[in-house]
């Protein structure tokens, strides 16, 4: 009889097996039938254990018939799943659909700042006169900043220029911040960039140097302690003021159009001799005189001048042998002229509601 009831009891888990299946409806839920049923402790596993107690003849038979059982189950499972995934990958895909026909989100795309605007179009013009960039630091020493352009320490005209000072590591804390010992600063101007480009270049020299420069300012609308220049240089040995000149006037020319008017003023800077301030007609008014111009007509917008002997000879280079002139612009002041903009310190704001109005540039 143990025979027949073991029999019977494989017919049962055939049975139940079948109609469990049928109703597993995840592929998961099938993972589960498949150890209940075949796994180490599962039921027909659990089945043919009994076998070891059978009579010779019968084992044969019984175990035929467990084995049919097993590849039925086993069957029914592959089929069973392959239904399941194709049915969870259908319900995924669904979810997961495109619609192409919906309106694209929009990308936010940046755009140059309109001090760097301004800043390419200087780029663009000195290229074509045939200057090479050329970069200098923005944490400079002393003697780059004021001694190498022919103003030793305590010259008057350091008080041109609020400097910025690096504080002397640890006298901060003690309240009474000394200026750092090996002279570092913030750069006042990009001058300094001068002694280094006739450092690191052989004349003929034709450099540009934009960059950031730091003064100690009192902020207000039309100053700030963060500012971008564009310094220019040029050594050669028959350099002349006439060069300058020129050079200038087609500068203006390229920049605000074939008929700005400009003139050369007597200036003053250390570091160039004659020196000279470059004015154009108020780009506000165009001559007769408004507030933007002082009433004046005219707008400075660079200071230049042919490079004192002493700063030639600061950058290694002959005085007696070769000349040079140098010039120095604001571009922020360009920047907001050019726009119309009221106040300097939006320029530094990152505030986007001004920026993104200025995304027509390059
Ligand atoms: N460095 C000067 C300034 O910042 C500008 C300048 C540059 C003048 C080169 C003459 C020559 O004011």
């Amino acid at each position: 009889m143990t025979d027949h009831s073991l029999a019977a009891q494989i017919e049962q888990v055939r049975r139940s097996a079948g109609a469990r299946l049928a109703v597993a409806d995840s592929v998961a839920a099938l993972e589960e039938l498949r150890l209940a049923l075949l796994g180490r402790g599962g039921e027909l596993t659990a089945l043919l254990r009994g076998m070891a107690g059978l009579p010779d003849a019968d084992r044969p038979v019984i175990g035929e018939l467990a084995n049919q059982v097993r590849r039925e189950i086993e069957a029914t499972l592959s089929t069973r799943l392959a239904a399941l995934r194709t049915v969870e990958l259908d319900a995924q895909l669904a979810g997961e659909a495109i619609d192409m026909s919906a309106p694209g989100r929009p990308l936010r795309i940046g755009h140059l700042h309109p001090t760097m605007t301004a800043e390419r179009d200087l780029r663009e013009i000195f290229h074509a006169f045939g200057f090479e960039v050329f970069e200098g630091p923005e944490i400079e020493t002393e003697a780059m900043n004021f001694e190498a352009l022919n103003m030793p320490p305590d010259h008057p005209a350091r008080d041109l220029w609020d400097t910025l000072y690096v504080a002397e590591p640890g006298s901060v804390e003690g309240g009474a911040p000394r200026p750092a010992v090996d002279g570092t600063i913030l750069r006042t101007h990009t001058s300094p960039a001068q002694i280094r480009a006739m450092h690191a270049l052989q004349p003929p020299i034709r450099v540009i140097v934009p960059g950031r420069c730091f003064r100690y300012e009192a902020v207000d609308a039309s100053h700030n302690f963060e500012f971008f220049q564009v310094e220019g240089l040029v050594v050669d040995e028959t350099t002349s003021l006439a060069d300058l000149k020129g050079m200038l006037e087609e500068f203006a020319r390229a920049l605000y159009g074939a008929d700005t008017r400009t003139r050369f003023r007597p200036g003053y800077y250390p570091f160039t001799e004659p020196s000279v301030a470059f004015d154009v007609a108020c780009l506000v008014c165009g001559g007769p005189g408004c507030p933007a111009c002082g009433r004046s007509g005219w707008m400075t917008i660079l200071g230049a001048g042919m490079v004192h002997p002493v700063v030639l000879r600061a950058g290694g280079i002959d005085p007696d042998r070769y000349q040079g002139y140098a010039f120095g612009m604001g571009l922020d002041r360009m920047a907001i002229l050019r726009h119309g903009i009221p106040d300097l310190r939006l320029l530094m704001g990152a505030d986007l509601r001004f920026l993104t109005q200025f995304s027509g540039g390059r």
